[in-house]
């Protein structure tokens, strides 16, 4: 990091990190700033700045005014700019991994990964803009009955204006540039609210939407506790869209943002239906990876798996297997398992895990925790009695339902309110189609485990999981709305006869 003055100016003498506001990066008036630990080492590791009411509405005033003139500005230059974005953040990905690392303890393999990820997704974003956003529609009035060919609608989509991004922690890069990218093709203006952990990491990242010369005020980033300016943010009348990525805090903005588009892709339970004619070596290789990938802390986790008795124990016992080698420790040593992203967040798993015992469940492997180091916990025997049975734990535990049959796992699934994705294993395509169209989730993987990815790929959550989706596609449509103008050509003229 040291050598890579690129970042230089984000940062205070003191050494906070200051927040972007109107083409400036600045110290909070407030004189205040927020700590941002290190979860494997509990120890302070960076300093934010503490916004104030003020400076949220001077982040949006800056917004809405550099919103006009890009709004203006041709696809293909936004096209450009983005690019110029994407080539900056591949050419200083490792400071940002490294924060990464130690802001949410992600595995420094995985942490570069997430941001090439990101320069992946945004340039695609810029071609794909082109393409969907270059195009219209035409109505003639002579289709409907009764009418002649006098009136042309020109159908072609605007940007919405100001859209209020708020990503999560686990992803506090990929999951902000698949909104600030899309936004910004668009033709929209963009104020961040980075996660709590994590928000360094994006500070890093913004840097190079800055550095690529998008005009002054088109992004800017606030910064600070989500419990001092968050509900003043997502309830500020500047606001034309809300795309907001995390836990049930989600529901509650929701209810509270009013007459605004809202993009919402909020926790999931992800199940994994494994049949009796399952590939078991398959279904076991998805459970361990979609299980403990990032120690659980993906919404797309494998939360629960729904095995039928038959291949029970076969399954239990290869997953098992595997749990075993994976390695447990410190993200920079590129570990299986790293301490999840904070204390509560481990006594909350703990939590669940105790009820688990407590109602019977058997261990697998055995339950250890260190600070928010938690050991890869495989439960089976587990009953819908149980918490872990229906609750997200977000973490490095894998519970295992035994079923009589795939009728009873769909069953289960759609009894919960969380509804993001799930999978199913089986040799027979017929019943796979059939699982899936059964399953009320957002998306349903065949013989692999939950994944967003690839990022062109619709991503959405049914009920509690979400409002709206995902995919590049779809957040460029998320990020406009329709405008019609209508030709009214002299009637007289197109008279039929
Ligand atoms: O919010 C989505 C994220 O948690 C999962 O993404 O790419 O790990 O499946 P991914």
């Amino acid at each position: 990091m040291a050598g890579d003055t690129f970042y230089k100016e984000i940062r205070a003498a003191g050494g906070a990190y200051k927040w972007h506001c109107d083409g400036a990066w600045r110290e909070s008036t407030s004189g205040k700033t927020v700590g941002v630990s290190n979860p494997a080492t509990r120890a302070r590791e960076y300093e934010v700045q503490a916004c104030t009411q003020a400076e949220v509405d001077e982040a949006f005033a800056a917004a809405k005014a550099a919103q006009k003139g890009w709004a203006r500005t041709p696809l293909w230059q936004r096209a450009a700019l983005l690019h110029k974005v994407a080539a900056l953040m591949r050419d200083h990905a490792q400071p940002m991994a490294d924060c990464l690392v130690k802001e949410i303890a992600k595995p420094s393999k995985d942490a570069l990964s997430e941001v090439i990820r990101s320069a992946d997704l945004i340039d695609y974003t810029a071609e794909e803009g082109l393409r969907a956003l270059g195009e219209g529609a035409l109505l003639t009035s002579d289709s409907f009955p009764g009418q002649t060919r006098n009136k042309l609608c020109l159908v072609s989509k605007v940007p919405l204006g100001v859209v209020l991004a708020i990503p999560p922690f686990n992803y506090p890069v990929n999951l902000a540039v698949s909104k600030l990218a899309p936004a910004l093709m668009a033709g929209n203006a963009v104020v961040l609210k980075p996660p709590s952990q994590g928000v360094v990491a994006g500070s890093h990242m913004l840097q190079c939407f800055v550095k690529a010369g998008l005009p002054k005020g088109l992004v800017n980033m606030v910064t600070g506790k989500g419990s001092e300016i968050g509900d003043y943010l997502t309830g500020h009348p500047a606001v034309n869209c809300i795309s907001f990525t995390g836990g049930d805090t989600g529901i509650a903005i929701s209810r509270k943002a009013g007459m605004v588009p809202m993009q919402m892709e909020l926790g999931g339970k992800d199940a994994c239906i494994v049949c009796s004619d399952a590939d078991i070596d398959l279904a076991a290789k998805a459970v361990l990876k979609g299980g403990f990938s990032y120690s659980g802390q993906r919404c797309t986790a494998v939360k629960l798996v729904l095995v039928v008795k038959e291949v029970a124990d076969a399954l239990a016992a290869k997953v098992a297997a595997g749990v075993e080698k994976l390695r447990v420790g410190m993200p920079e040593d590129d570990c299986d398992i790293t301490p999840v992203v904070s204390e509560s967040s481990a006594n909350f798993i703990e939590g669940l895990v105790e009820d688990a015992r407590q109602k019977g469940a058997k261990f697998l492997t055995p339950y250890r925790r260190e600070g928010n180091l938690i050991w890869p916990t495989l439960l089976d025997h587990v009953t819908p009695e149980m918490r872990i049975a229906w609750e997200e734990p977000f973490g490095p535990v894998v519970p295992i339902m035994r079923v009589a049959s795939a009728d009873e796992a769909v069953a289960h699934c759609n009894a919960n309110n969380l509804a993001l994705q799930g999978c199913v294993f089986t040799r027979d395509i017929n019943k796979a189609i059939a699982i899936s169209d059964a399953m009320e989730t957002g998306t349903v993987q065949i013989n692999a485990a939950p994944a967003r990815g690839p990022d062109h790929f619709p991503f959405q959550g049914f009920r509690d999981s979400g409002i709206g989706s995902q995919g590049i596609r779809n957040s460029l449509a998320m990020m406009v709305k329709t405008k019609s103008t209508v030709v009214n050509l002299d009637k007289d003229s197109y008279a039929s006869g």
